[in-house]
């Protein structure tokens, strides 16, 4: 007879498909039941695409054989996913009605200057939009909102996002000491997550725009597994260099089975604010064809403009600030895009069959014409 232990122990073994941290680490064993020879065992699993399946199923059947196990009965519970229409019971902050998780390959590619630029975006566009600062190693997002020092109200056991520029915002960075530092193990980091999302008090959002940490590991698993991600954006810069670890980011949506609304390429060229004329610094334009691979689109070029990190340093993000310049009504029309996709994900029996949203009045149209790059 095995105890359960051993099983677990076993198990310790199988890796996540696509990820090095086991099953068990990940929580995903749910029951292990071991009663006389008969042993059952209960994974819970992030997605729905048969190869994960095959996989876990392959890797259990490998670790128990290694300890002598061979019969045994392996439940896999698998959440349902926004494509699918009975996904309610997913949602562990239901009065949001979509999920959209900003990821990156690597740090330093921009990717919480375009999370709080796209937040802001879809609010002047009407939505009622969060921010949720997910990158628990290092949240900027206080700075670049503007709401450094700025305590969160709190109410009973539970935190008010604090409202700045349109949007509630949210972040470990407001809700510890300035210049703290924590070290995250792996439970942690789940942890956090969860209680980002459930004992803050968010409004009925049309949208929470979440800026995840770089890379692709717990928070992005944790992510999946406790809310229907509507849709995950990947931004990147457009060396070659930087493609690979764009192409594991949007590897991951696949595997997650998140739909990739697109593709931000930052720091796309610079234009010379005397000549107008246009250089390609880090390059420009190299990352449609790896949209195209993933049968993605890149919802916008954003290029180099000292405006856009001035901003971020000050709290004024260029969309606020500068909404006429070029790259605001960059950013403007890559909120656009991006929520096109979103509603079409909802028609398509998304996330919540109730969340298809009308499109409110556009305010603040940007006017067109030849913008003063505002340097
Ligand atoms: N298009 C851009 N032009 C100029 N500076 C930028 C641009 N995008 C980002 N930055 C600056 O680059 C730095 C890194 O951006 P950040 O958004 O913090 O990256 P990440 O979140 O990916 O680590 C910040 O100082 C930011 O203001
Ligand atoms: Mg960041």
């Amino acid at each position: 007879m095995r105890s359960t232990e051993e099983i677990n122990s076993a198990l310790k073994k199988v890796a996540y498909p696509g990820f090095t941290k086991s099953i068990v680490d990940f929580g995903f064993v749910k029951k292990i039941n071991v009663e006389g020879e008969s042993v059952q065992i209960e994974v819970e699993i992030t997605s729905s695409a048969p190869e994960v399946e095959e996989q876990i199923k392959a890797g259990v059947k490998d670790a128990l054989n290694a300890v002598g196990v061979e019969s045994y009965n392996l439940i896999l519970k698998k959440p349902k996913m926004p494509k699918e229409s009975s996904s309610k019971g997913k949602n562990i902050v239901p009065h949001i009605k979509n999920f959209v998780m900003v990821s990156s390959g690597k740090g330093g590619v921009g990717k919480s200057t375009t999370t709080v630029n796209l937040a802001i975006s879809l609010a002047k566009q009407g939505k009622k939009v969060g921010l949720l600062d997910a990158d628990i190693y290092g949240p900027n997002i206080p700075r670049m909102m503007g709401i450094v020092g700025s305590a969160p109200e709190v109410i009973g056991n539970k935190v008010k996002p604090i409202l700045s520029h349109g949007v509630e915002v949210m972040s470990m960075g407001s809700l510890m000491e300035e210049g703290q530092s924590l070290i995250w193990r792996g439970a942690m980091v789940m942890k956090a997550i969860e209680q980002l999302l459930q004992d803050i008090l968010w409004g009925d959002l049309d949208v929470l725009v979440i800026d995840m940490p770089p890379g692709t590991g717990d928070a992005q698993l944790t992510l999946a597994q406790s809310v229907p991600v509507t849709a995950g954006i990947c931004v990147t810069t457009p060396q070659k260099v930087a493609l690979d670890d764009t192409a594991r980011s949007l590897d991951m949506f696949k595997k997650l089975h998140i739909p990739i609304a697109g593709i931000i390429e930052n720091m796309s060229g610079f234009i010379c604010p005397e000549t107008d004329k246009e250089y390609d610094i880090f390059g420009k334009g190299t990352t449609g064809p790896l949209a195209k691979e993933f049968d993605t689109i890149v919802l916008g070029d954003i290029p180099i403009e000292p405006a856009i990190r001035e901003g971020g340093d000050a709290g004024k993000p260029i969309v606020s600030e500068f909404p006429d310049t070029v790259t605001a009504k960059r950013y403007y029309e890559s909120a656009k895009k991006l929520w096109e996709v979103i509603a079409k994900i909802n028609e398509e029996g998304g996330v919540d069959n109730e969340a298809i949203q009308p499109t409110i009045g556009v305010k603040g149209t940007a006017t067109e014409g030849k913008s003063a790059c505002s340097m």
